[in-house]
């Protein structure tokens, strides 16, 4: 997998409105992602994650500075990219199992892999049953898991993931967050994910990178999680105090 992520020096403003001026979202913004890295933004609320996901994934066109994918250190416009936001964002007319297959024919998976593909997306995020129902018919947590599926199933090289988790209950996140694992260790692909909760970030990042609250949110500190052995344990001590390091080096940009 040669598929990597560059984000130079990106800068980026909010234009004024009625009800206020204008806000410079991110300043001189640097990320690398490696090929196969599991990379996690870390900051608070408004500090500019999803801001810096929507450029990176090309949703928002409107910056300055540089924010590309990379194959063999070429800039490319046709990595295959799965984006999975804050919330579920389902087609509403559509049932799960044909949310997932517009999104494979979207990315030209051919239509005689589709059913086995939904099979397998369907069961691992626990949705066995649902698949033909309509987002409206599922909870919430239900629906993210249908978004999961539906990201997971086309196959990403790259994948992009906005606090994902943070909808589900704690025992389904718990779950969702081994599976992403297992998936990723047996085939690396780049990841660059974004929460706001340190145990998850160190439980599954490779590095962690911290932001700073804005006007001009920036990346203002790294940890390395080299030292934490894979696969990862949720009862793996080592965890629990490098959290206790990340939340302090969190706290001393924050507050
Ligand atoms: N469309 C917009 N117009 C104006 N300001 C915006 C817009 N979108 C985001 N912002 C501002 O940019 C900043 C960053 O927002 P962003 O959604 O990226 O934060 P975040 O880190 O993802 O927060 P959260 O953890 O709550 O999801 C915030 O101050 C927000 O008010
Ligand atoms: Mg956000």
């Amino acid at each position: 997998m040669s598929v990597s992520i560059r984000i130079e020096d990106l800068c980026k403003d909010f234009p004024a409105t009625s009800h206020g001026s204008s806000w410079r979202a991110l300043e001189h913004v640097n990320v690398s992602v490696e090929p196969g890295e599991f990379v996690t933004i870390l900051g608070p609320s408004g500090c500019g994650k999803s801001t810096l996901l929507n450029v990176l994934s090309g949703l928002d066109t409107d910056f300055q500075g540089g924010a590309a994918i990379e194959r063999d250190g070429q800039r490319t416009k046709k990595a295959r990219i799965a984006y999975l936001f804050q919330e579920p964002r389902l087609l509403p007319w559509r049932t799960v199992r044909s949310n997932i297959e517009f999104a494979m024919d979207a990315v030209g998976i051919p239509s005689s892999e589709w059913a086995g593909r939904c099979t397998k997306w369907i069961e691992l995020v626990g949705l066995n049953g649902f698949a033909d129902f309509y987002p409206l018919q599922l909870s919430g947590g239900m629906q993210q898991r249908a978004a999961i599926a539906r990201a997971f199933a086309v196959d990403p090289e790259i994948l992009l993931m906005d606090e994902p988790f943070s909808a589900l209950d704690e025992l389904t996140a718990r779950r969702m967050r081994q599976e992403l694992l297992t998936l990723w260790e047996a085939n690396r692909r780049t990841v660059l994910f974004v929460t706001h909760n340190s145990l998850e970030a160190v439980y599954l990042s490779d590095r962690i990178l911290i932001m700073k609250k804005g006007p001009g949110s920036y990346v203002c500190d790294e940890v390395k999680l080299d030292h934490l052995a894979r696969p990862r344990r949720y009862d793996d001590p080592a965890q629990y105090e490098t959290q206790k390091d990340v939340l302090q080096r969190l706290m001393k940009f924050v507050s």
